[in-house]
């Protein structure tokens, strides 16, 4: 069975042919980055607009390069939420047009829940198992029931790590995306040279918070502008990266042994980062659990993991008509059918 994926919520036009989930046919991705790094971050309007530009060449190169025509396609998976509302809606609205010229089924896909099917394209993994998903928008640490069931055991309180990397970054002046200038520039510095508070989420011992550490590395930086002192940026880079993974290690450590998961998968665009894939590794061999990691290629943004998850929704029997919309928020274990 091929699905036709189409993934728009951010800053990345995708599409993609999968394969019975699993067999990654073509993965055809246009971004915007170069022109949202002159501003810091992804102005929305601006990512509309390359969407509404791209999505059509972007479609047309992953069916050729799947050696497909839209009659071999057996579903249209599209990315409906969560992400920037004007940005889905290019991806969806092309998706029902789509559907509708061709008669070919729509399926509407969690973009969270299609981080997590990167690793069905990068390995064999089956659920159940836990999965700490960790992007620009979100820090879940999820139990996987099964390819449509999720529960959610902990979750940011504030800032997503992604978006506290990418802020933290901004602060000390490094390129956009923050979290990626870290990961690259940690390696120079000294990750012990600053020490951060460890925050603690007192009525939920699974919950992130991210917004005090961001906080005080922001702090750090302003001081000693104001004294005029000078600052080891890679120092503060590997210190703040250190901090970070920390908490994302500790609870999904805590989670694991608790609820007695030894299989672990890590999803998400923070999935990239070096430290968090080493520190996961170290974890799992000491407790001897199984651990997943996306492909680096599937880390961010594709629609290859959409059509995967797509193609599970699909034989679940999940499908949309024309009324589909885009939503900007939505907890993965909802739909828009059940909000
Ligand atoms: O999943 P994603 O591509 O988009 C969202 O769904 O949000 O995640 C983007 C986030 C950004 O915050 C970016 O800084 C972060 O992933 N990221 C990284 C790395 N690569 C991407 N953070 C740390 N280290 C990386 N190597
Ligand atoms: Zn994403």
């Amino acid at each position: 069975m091929k699905i036709l994926g189409i993934e728009s919520s951010c800053d990345e036009t995708a599409a993609a042919v999968v394969e019975d989930g699993r067999k990654v046919l073509s993965n055809i991705i246009a971004t915007s980055l170069e022109e949202h790094k002159l501003y810091g971050g992804v102005v929305p309007e601006i990512a509309s607009r390359r969407h509404a530009e791209s999505i059509s060449g972007v479609v047309k190169e992953a069916l050729e390069q799947a050696d497909c025509t839209m009659a071999d396609i057996d579903a249209i998976a599209v990315t409906y939420a969560p992400g920037l509302i004007g940005a889905l809606l290019v991806g969806v609205n092309f998706a029902k047009g789509l559907a509708l010229a061709t008669d070919t089924p729509l399926v509407p896909v969690h973009h969270i829940r299609g981080h997590i099917a990167s690793n069905y394209i990068s390995s064999d993994i089956e659920p159940p198992f836990l999965c700490l998903i960790v992007s620009g928008g979100h820090s879940h640490i999820v139990a996987v029931n099964s390819y449509t069931d999720f529960e959610i055991i902990g979750k940011t309180r504030d800032d997503a790590a992604g978006e506290a990397l990418d802020k933290a970054g901004r602060t000390m002046g490094l390129e956009y995306p923050g979290g990626v200038s870290i990961d690259k520039l940690s390696p120079q510095g000294n990750e012990n040279a600053y020490k951060f508070p460890k925050p603690k989420v007192s009525d939920s011992p699974y919950d992130f918070s991210f917004s005090g550490l961001k906080t005080a590395v922001i702090n750090t930086v302003h001081h000693a502008q104001q004294k005029g002192e000078d600052i080891d940026i890679a120092d503060l880079a590997a210190s703040f990266q250190k901090s970070v993974v920390d908490c994302l290690i500790t609870n999904l450590e805590k989670v694991a042994v608790e609820k007695s998961f030894n299989k672990i998968v890590i999803a998400g665009g923070v999935s990239a980062n070096s430290k968090l894939r080493a520190e996961a590794q170290a974890l799992c061999k000491k407790h001897k659990w199984s651990l997943y990691l996306p492909e680096l290629r599937y880390c961010g943004d594709n629609a290859a993991m959409i059509a995967s998850q797509g193609y599970y929704e699909f034989v679940q029997g999940e499908r949309a008509d024309e009324s589909l919309n885009a939503y900007a928020t939505m907890p993965i274990d909802k739909n828009y059918k059940t909000i």
